[in-house]
């Protein structure tokens, strides 16, 4: 994909498509003003006909422009004639690129920049045109034998004025990066697991390395995770063919000596349950299960494209959870490289038992904060639908500094508590807790489990199982929550 800021008017352009916006009662944004005019009046005709009322997310796409080099204008409904809620932005954009899929469009000019937004400036504005069009165009068809598309779209132009062009090119490289992010972590999520296995991953990981001076790479191999007595993350991996990785990756961007922020990504590359294996329907839907790890690449990469000044390690615990005759087994007991000791109840709460052996081990970078995303618990769905990640953590600050960025990064978050007495749910009698704590309460009991491996730093945990993949007919990865850990990141950066 091709992008940029474009500032000469809008009916001198040569492309395809250029979008304007209409509001419901029916007066024209500046851009469509000035096509209105250089076209002899032809969007007031059709708006006045009432081809278009204005609504939010409606659209006509007017194809053959007489005496213009311009090929279509599609008029985007804005709403009420008032500033646009930050959603309701999305919604106008997200019409846009879906009624120009059909069309087989390839070169657009998007003019929606200049709508005003509330609280939002030029730069925010821009760089959700990049992401919203970029994630309409993203198509998996690498294991497809024709790799058609649906979406054309190759060249994405924002109309801006000169006295904008700063802002809405600094938007359109956070965008470009975010997106690119998301791009990543969407293939990831979408590979199968027979190809997308921990091998494959640390592969990814090492490219990104290559491609990026800013990141280096380490590869932890089953043999290391011995000798750091990592019990736990290994009692899941010994029921797979597939050897664990536990990849490190280091972003140097900052002061040599400002203490690193800690990202650490569940990667298990296929979840069929274990010994407690999972029903059939929809469990080939499981090789997303390492879109906690497939994000944790996706925003390094984001990061390293926009050289972030800050420091920046990557974990990313990665295995697959199979059944086996070497696979644990319900009330087998092991010892994390905490020296806590686990009853693994249920094989299926195999998450944890990985990430609580990478939290021990982000110990040793002496973390400025510590965030883990992790597909753990489908009872987060229950709680929050496919709308909200959920949010846990020991520190206050952390976890609205998290939610105040997804908020601003349109990727929301809602918080859920991990009070002292749902502790008690994890009681074991034979170890020193055990590793689910029943039906009730799902995602707060597997949050209370890493919390005790998270006592020596401020940590927050993202549960993103509802949202990191849409199911239905248009089934795949998000590529969340690449959006607010950059955009949290984006934060951090500036303060
Ligand atoms: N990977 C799953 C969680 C999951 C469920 C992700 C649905 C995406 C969609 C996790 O390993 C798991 O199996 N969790 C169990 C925990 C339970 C056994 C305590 C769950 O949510 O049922
Ligand atoms: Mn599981
Ligand atoms: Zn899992």
């Amino acid at each position: 994909m091709d992008y940029s800021v474009e500032t000469a008017p809008l009916e001198e352009l040569q492309c395809d498509c250029v979008i304007v916006g209409v509001y419901q009662d029916q007066q024209l944004s500046p851009s469509a003003t000035a096509l209105n005019n250089s076209t002899n009046g032809l969007i007031k005709k059709i708006v006045s006909r009432g081809d278009l009322s204005g609504k939010n997310g409606e659209t006509v796409l007017i194809n053959a422009i007489p005496d213009s080099k311009i090929e279509s204008i599609l008029l985007v409904g804005l709403g009420e004639n008032k500033p646009l809620s930050g959603k309701n932005y999305k919604k106008a954009l997200l019409a846009a690129v879906n009624s120009l899929k059909k069309p087989q469009i390839k070169s657009i000019v998007c003019s929606l920049a200049e709508c005003d937004v509330e609280g939002r400036d030029w730069q925010w504005k821009s760089r959700h045109i990049i992401e919203v069009f970029n994630d309409a165009a993203y198509q998996f068809t690498h294991t497809k034998s024709d790799k058609e598309t649906e979406s054309k779209l190759a060249k994405i132009s924002i109309a801006a004025p000169e006295t904008e062009r700063a802002l809405a090119q600094a938007g359109l490289l956070q965008g470009k990066a975010v997106a690119e992010g998301m791009d990543l972590t969407k293939y990831l999520g979408d590979l199968p697991g027979n190809i997308c296995t921990p091998t494959y991953l640390a592969e990814q990981a090492i490219e990104l390395s290559k491609k990026y001076a800013s990141l280096d790479v380490k590869i932890l191999e089953e043999s290391d995770m011995a000798s750091l007595g990592m019990g736990s993350f290994l009692s899941v991996s010994r029921g797979s063919r597939q050897p664990a990785k536990l990849i490190t990756l280091n972003y140097q961007g900052g002061d040599k000596n400002a203490k690193p922020i800690v990202l650490i990504g569940k990667g298990l590359t296929f979840d069929a349950g274990g010994i407690s294996l999972k029903p059939a329907a929809g469990m080939e839907e499981m090789k997303y299960d390492m879109c906690g790890g497939a994000s944790v690449l996706g925003t390094l990469l984001a990061v390293a494209q926009m050289q972030l000044p800050l420091n920046i390690v990557g974990l990313i615990p990665s295995s697959e959870n199979m059944p086996d005759g070497d696979a644990n087994k319900p009330g087998d007991i092991v010892t994390s490289m905490s020296g806590k000791t686990i009853e693994i109840v249920n094989t299926d709460a195999e998450g944890r038992l990985l990430l609580c052996d990478a939290l021990t081990y982000a110990e040793r970078y002496n973390p400025e904060v510590v965030i883990d995303i992790a597909t753990l618990t489908g009872a987060v769905g229950v709680a929050l639908g496919r709308v909200a990640m959920g949010v846990l953590g020991n520190d206050d600050a952390l976890c609205n500094d998290l939610i105040a960025a997804g908020e601003i990064a349109n990727d929301s978050a809602w918080r859920l508590p991990l009070w002292e007495e749902y502790q008690e749910l994890l009681k074991s009698n034979f170890a020193d807790m055990s590793n689910s704590g029943g039906k009730d309460a799902g995602t707060i009991t597997a949050a209370c489990f890493l919390a005790r491996f998270a006592e020596k730093f401020r940590w927050a945990h993202l549960d993103v199982a509802a949202t990191a993949w849409r199911t239905g007919p248009t089934k795949g990865a998000t590529g969340r929550p690449v959006p607010l850990l950059s955009q949290y990141l984006i934060n951090r950066a500036n303060s």
